[in-house]
């Protein structure tokens, strides 16, 4: 039985999907109670109800499980070693799904995610089951929170973050599937990126080219966009965190051929994600 935490989410759904579709029988999904109506999940999938941040409830998902695939999405560890204690309790491989930026360059030290993700592999790594770490680029659907602005104005306001190779979220998931399914990546760490490295601009012009109308990006200033995500209502210590990775994260060079290597198939570009994306931008 393999139990996927994070199922509903842009990279877990995937997992999913692509467990049933290589065969695997004993799937099941983690799903947040006020989620579970919701939910659209692929047949075939158990589906267990709990909260990653309510450890006890948490028994009955893993009874039975050998190989769970973890998220973390949380901005702080607080809670993770009792979830790790609790899964430690029954499964015997984990493969976790943390950043690029871990092990980084030194000045990115002191990004809080990248802070959260070294913190969660240390946990992670002391908890017993044999491991696996992910560590994947900017995952191209973050770009979905443009959407919005991107039909209302076909203008994104937004802090310039530093370019990176995004990474589209079904190239983490058929990686994510080869190493829940096989014993070959065990004690593993993976380094997934997209093809190439691509900024925000360049991001928001390939959306455009994807619904056939030319967007423009204009870049908002730290402080307006702290004073605007706060507007509204994000919660302060994740504006805090996307906001110091603006400041910190440089632009950066890393590609690696993990992808490829691993599914036998070229990471896809971000063009060929909005296009198979464009109906939420319309
Ligand atoms: N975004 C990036 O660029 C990036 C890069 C590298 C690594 N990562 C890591 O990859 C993870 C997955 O990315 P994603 O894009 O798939 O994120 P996502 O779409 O936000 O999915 C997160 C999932 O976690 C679930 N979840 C949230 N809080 C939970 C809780 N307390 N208990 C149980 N489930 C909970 C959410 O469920 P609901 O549907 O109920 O909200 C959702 O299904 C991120 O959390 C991050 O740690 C992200």
């Amino acid at each position: 039985m393999i139990l996927v935490i994070g199922a509903p989410g842009n990279v877990g759904r995937h997992v999913l999907a692509r467990l049933r579709a290589a065969g695997a029988q004993g799937v099941r999904a983690l799903v947040r109670p006020d989620e579970a109506a919701a939910a659209d999940l692929p047949g075939g999938v158990e589906v267990a109800i709990g909260d990653l941040r309510d450890v006890q409830g948490l028994e009955a998902a893993l009874t039975g499980v050998e190989t769970v695939f973890l998220v973390w999405p949380m901005l702080t560890t607080e809670g993770a070693r009792e979830v790790l204690e609790a899964i430690a309790r029954h499964a015997r491989h984990v493969v976790y799904l943390s950043s690029i930026g871990v092990g980084g360059r030194p000045e990115e030290r002191d990004d809080p995610i990248f802070g959260l993700h070294a913190a969660m592999e240390a946990l992670v790594g002391e908890s017993g089951p044999s491991h696996t770490v992910l560590r994947a680029d900017t995952i191209a659907s973050n770009t979905l929170g443009w959407a919005d602005q991107i039909r209302a104005t076909g203008t994104v306001r937004a802090p310039l973050m530093a370019a990176t190779a995004v990474i589209d979220p079904r190239d983490i998931a058929a990686v994510a599937v080869r190493v829940l399914t096989g014993d070959a990546h065990r004690g593993a760490t993976h380094r997934l990126t997209g093809p190439r490295v691509i900024d925000p601009p360049e991001q928001v012009r390939a959306i455009g080219a994807a619904i056939g109308r030319e967007l423009r990006f204009e870049e908002v200033p730290v402080e307006r966009a702290r004073e605007r995500m706060l507007a509204d209502g994000r919660p302060p210590a994740l504006v805090d965190a996307l906001l110091r990775a603006v400041e910190l994260r440089a632009p950066s060079t890393l590609v690696t051929s993990a992808v490829a290597d691993i599914t036998g198939k070229p990471a896809r570009t971000f063009q060929r994600w909005a296009n198979d994306h464009r109906d939420a931008f319309r």
